[in-house]
């Protein structure tokens, strides 16, 4: 007997202190400038009345109005999951009761809308978010995810550029140039290379360093080689631009002088070579066609028992 009391009370001790736990969670819940608001009793209905209008109400169509996944906002408290609780706003529906609102001209600080999705979605890809410069520069979720809309321009290979060219000007212009990765024609996306939502590399891309990340798909580049350049083990923007550039090939500049950057002086003719060995003037064959590259064909390395000048 007396045990069995002791067990219901340690049980009921549990119980309220849960329920405390619970209050005091729904307290944290976004509810900033309006500390009275509750959230609504009918969920989405008491909110589409109103707002009716497709470019509100198309997201009962996307991954978020799941309501069968009970981790989407609309297994909770639906449109209040994120805009914060709603019953001010019935009372008095002015933007100025909604306790989060989100976009360019939002009263709600960065921060704290970011800190909704957070809530949801800190781990995964975005384990690095903290800290990154996307972070430190106050970028919003929201100002590259567009979550009322059928879909999400950013997640799109072929539409995420213009996104991040609204704030990333000179990259559009290196892309445009005629050597490029086929960012335009919707092959590579800006997320092939980079992660915007931080990474352990350097400028957030995906691998710790810029050789890793070309690794990724280039993989003929990382050897092993028995014959190895320098400067490719390196870091390739020796001698490449990742965006895009004027030579071909991505190449910043163009053989021989691209070489000679580096080999001044090489067994044969230390001459440093200029434009004015090009046809029809005098010929030296250093600078027709390919330059350098007519012998030292293999740039990136050579695995030929014979290839220690990188010519096979
Ligand atoms: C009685 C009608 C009505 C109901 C019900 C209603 N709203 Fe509103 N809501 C408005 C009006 C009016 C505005 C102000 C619109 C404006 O100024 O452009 C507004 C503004 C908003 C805004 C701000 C939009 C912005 O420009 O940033 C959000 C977000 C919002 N409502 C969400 C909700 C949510 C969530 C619910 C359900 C809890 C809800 N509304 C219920 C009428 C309503
Ligand atoms: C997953 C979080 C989330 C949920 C759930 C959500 N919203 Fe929004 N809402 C946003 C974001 C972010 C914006 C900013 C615009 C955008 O990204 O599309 C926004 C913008 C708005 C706006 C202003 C749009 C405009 O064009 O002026 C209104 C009004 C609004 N939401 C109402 C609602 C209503 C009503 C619901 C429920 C049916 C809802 N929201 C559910 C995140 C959410
Ligand atoms: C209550 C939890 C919750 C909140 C709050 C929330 N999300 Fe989500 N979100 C989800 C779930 C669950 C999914 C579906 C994930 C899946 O299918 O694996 C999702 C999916 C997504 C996706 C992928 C959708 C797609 O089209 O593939 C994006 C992007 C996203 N959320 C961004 C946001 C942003 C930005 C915010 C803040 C404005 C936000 N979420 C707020 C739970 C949430
Ligand atoms: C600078 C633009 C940018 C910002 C800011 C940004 N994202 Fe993303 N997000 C992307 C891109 C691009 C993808 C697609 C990534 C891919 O395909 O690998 C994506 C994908 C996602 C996905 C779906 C893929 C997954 O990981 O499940 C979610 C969820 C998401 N973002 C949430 C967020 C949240 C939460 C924030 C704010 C803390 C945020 N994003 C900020 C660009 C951005
Ligand atoms: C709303 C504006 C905005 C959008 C949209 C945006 N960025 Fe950024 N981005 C910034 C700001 C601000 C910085 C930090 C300041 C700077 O270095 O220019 C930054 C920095 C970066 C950096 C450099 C990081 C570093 O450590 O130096 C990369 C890479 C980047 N963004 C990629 C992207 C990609 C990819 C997208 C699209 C998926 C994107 N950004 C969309 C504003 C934006
Ligand atoms: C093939 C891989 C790759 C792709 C695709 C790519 N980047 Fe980059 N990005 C890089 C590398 C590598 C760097 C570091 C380069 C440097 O320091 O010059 C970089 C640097 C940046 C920086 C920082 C520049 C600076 O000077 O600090 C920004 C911003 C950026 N990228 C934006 C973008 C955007 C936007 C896209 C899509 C249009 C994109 N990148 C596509 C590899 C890539
Ligand atoms: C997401 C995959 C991907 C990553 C990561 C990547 N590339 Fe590429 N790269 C490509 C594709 C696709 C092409 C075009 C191939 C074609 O047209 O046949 C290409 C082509 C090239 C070319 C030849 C361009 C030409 O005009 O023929 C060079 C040089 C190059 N990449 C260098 C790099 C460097 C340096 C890095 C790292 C900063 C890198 N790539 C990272 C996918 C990638
Ligand atoms: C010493 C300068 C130099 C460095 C460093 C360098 N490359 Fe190259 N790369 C070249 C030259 C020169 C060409 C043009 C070869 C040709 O036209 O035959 C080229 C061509 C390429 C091509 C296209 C042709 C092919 O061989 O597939 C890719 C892809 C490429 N480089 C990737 C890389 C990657 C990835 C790195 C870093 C691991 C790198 N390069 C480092 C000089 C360099
Ligand atoms: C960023 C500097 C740099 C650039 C640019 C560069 N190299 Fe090199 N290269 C080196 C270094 C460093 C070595 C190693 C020298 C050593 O081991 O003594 C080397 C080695 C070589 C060797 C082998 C030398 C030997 O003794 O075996 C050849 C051949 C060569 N480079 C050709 C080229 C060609 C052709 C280009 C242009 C496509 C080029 N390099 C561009 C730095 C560079
Ligand atoms: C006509 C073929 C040919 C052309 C073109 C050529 N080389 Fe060479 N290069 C050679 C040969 C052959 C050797 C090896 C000489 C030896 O081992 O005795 C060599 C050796 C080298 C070496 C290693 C020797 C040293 O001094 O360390 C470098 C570096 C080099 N070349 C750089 C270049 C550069 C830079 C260019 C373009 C300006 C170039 N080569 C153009 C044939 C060529």
């Amino acid at each position: 007997m007396h045990l069995l009391s002791v067990a219901t009370s340690v049980l009921r001790a549990l119980l309220v202190s849960l329920i405390i736990a619970q209050i005091a969670i729904a307290e944290e819940a976004p509810s900033a400038n309006l500390p009275k608001a509750q959230y609504t009793e009918r969920g989405v209905e008491s909110c589409t009345g109103c707002h009716q209008n497709p470019s509100v109400t198309v997201i009962l169509q996307t991954p978020h109005a799941q309501q069968a996944d009970p981790r989407t906002p609309f297994a909770a408290h639906g449109c209040e999951s994120c805009h914060g609780p709603g019953t001010e706003h019935l009372k008095s529906p002015r933007k100025e009761t909604i306790p989060v609102r989100f976009g360019p001209h939002s009263p709600t600080s960065v921060a704290e809308q970011n800190q909704v999705c957070l809530n949801c979605h800190e781990g995964g890809e975005r384990i690095n978010w903290q800290g990154s410069s996307h972070q430190f520069a106050d970028v919003a979720c929201a100002a590259c995810h567009q979550i009322h809309a059928w879909q999400d321009k950013v997640q799109i290979k072929a539409s995420q550029p213009e996104v991040c060219y609204d704030c990333h000007g000179p990259q559009r212009a290196q892309v445009r140039r005629f050597s490029h990765h086929p960012i335009e024609e919707g092959k590579v996306a800006c997320s092939d290379c980079h992660n915007p939502h931080g990474s352990f590399g350097p400028k957030l891309l995906l691998k710790a360093t810029v050789n890793e990340t070309c690794y990724l798909c280039h993989p003929e580049k990382r050897g092993p080689f028995l014959w190895e350049h320098a400067p490719v083990r390196e870091d390739c923007r020796h001698c490449h631009a990742p965006h895009g550039t004027t030579q071909p090939r991505l190449l910043k500049v163009r053989t021989p002088w691209l070489c000679q950057q580096c080999h001044m002086e090489a067994f044969h003719p230390s001459t440093l070579y200029s434009g004015t060995g090009v046809p029809p003037r005098g010929v030296a064959d250093r600078l027709l066609l390919k330059g350098c590259l007519n012998c030292h064909a293999q740039v990136h390395g050579s695995n030929h028992p014979s290839g220690v000048r990188l010519m096979r």
